[in-house]
């Protein structure tokens, strides 16, 4: 695993009626990832966009788009989105009935294959399912917005989960409420992705997305 940390701005904070200033902008200063919040109204009370968007997107930039699917019942659309241009799509533990299917399938279509936990949710079914894993999602929110407080308990979580992956080559991403204050103890604990919303996108606004990137890789 290449040790760098990553950051991948959640453009779910960004102004909606310029997304490609915001995708240049972001890609200029030194994003490693695009994160595309899916939501659907049902596993989470929150919506925003699906395939179409993504692969109008796809056409501004080469960075990574790291998909995470807050959708219930998220097998029947895992086709679309890969086309649409997923590099890592991630699917909700919470949301499959047969997950290790789920992340194969995924894996099979030249894709990388992500789970994301919940805050409530316990992680040793990981240890089932890890040689279809090429990243896992570690939530430190209740999923469905962006701009709330990270919960503290997940710097315990996110340590366990470093664990059960060890040695492997399998990303450990951290999302909600990452900022400046708690990047670095996420990172001690063992993320090496973080998503970024507020912390890019709305703070610091009138410099360049650049200086907030740095802050949090730092
Ligand atoms: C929450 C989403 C996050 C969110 C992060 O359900 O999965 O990706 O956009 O936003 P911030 O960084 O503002 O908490
Ligand atoms: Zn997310």
């Amino acid at each position: 695993m290449n040790n760098k940390i990553k950051i991948a701005p959640s453009i779910l904070a960004s102004d909606f009626s310029k997304l490609n200033d915001e995708i240049h902008d972001i890609e200029g200063a030194g994003a490693d990832f695009v994160h595309l919040d899916v939501m659907d109204g049902h596993f989470v009370p929150n919506l925003t966009f699906g395939p179409p968007l993504i692969k109008s997107l796809r056409n501004l930039t080469n960075l990574t788009f790291d998909v995470h699917l807050m959708v219930s019942n998220p097998d029947d659309l895992i086709d679309e989105y890969i086309e649409a241009g997923a590099d890592i799509l991630t699917v909700h533990v919470e949301a499959c009935n047969h997950l290790a299917r789920t992340l194969s399938y995924i894996q099979s279509k030249g894709c990388k294959a992500g789970v994301a936990i919940n805050p409530h949710s316990d992680i040793q079914f990981l240890n089932n399912i890890i040689e279809n894993l090429d990243l896992v999602l570690v939530m430190t929110v209740n999923p469905g917005f962006g701009g709330q407080k990270f919960i503290d308990a997940m710097i315990k979580k996110i340590s366990s989960v470093s664990e059960i992956i060890s040695s492997r080559d399998i990303y450990l991403e951290v999302d909600g409420g990452i900022n400046q204050e708690n990047a670095k103890d996420v990172i001690k604990a063992g993320a090496n992705i973080l998503v970024a919303g507020s912390s890019v996108f709305k703070v610091n606004k009138n410099t360049s997305y650049k200086i907030n990137i740095d802050a949090l890789r730092k």
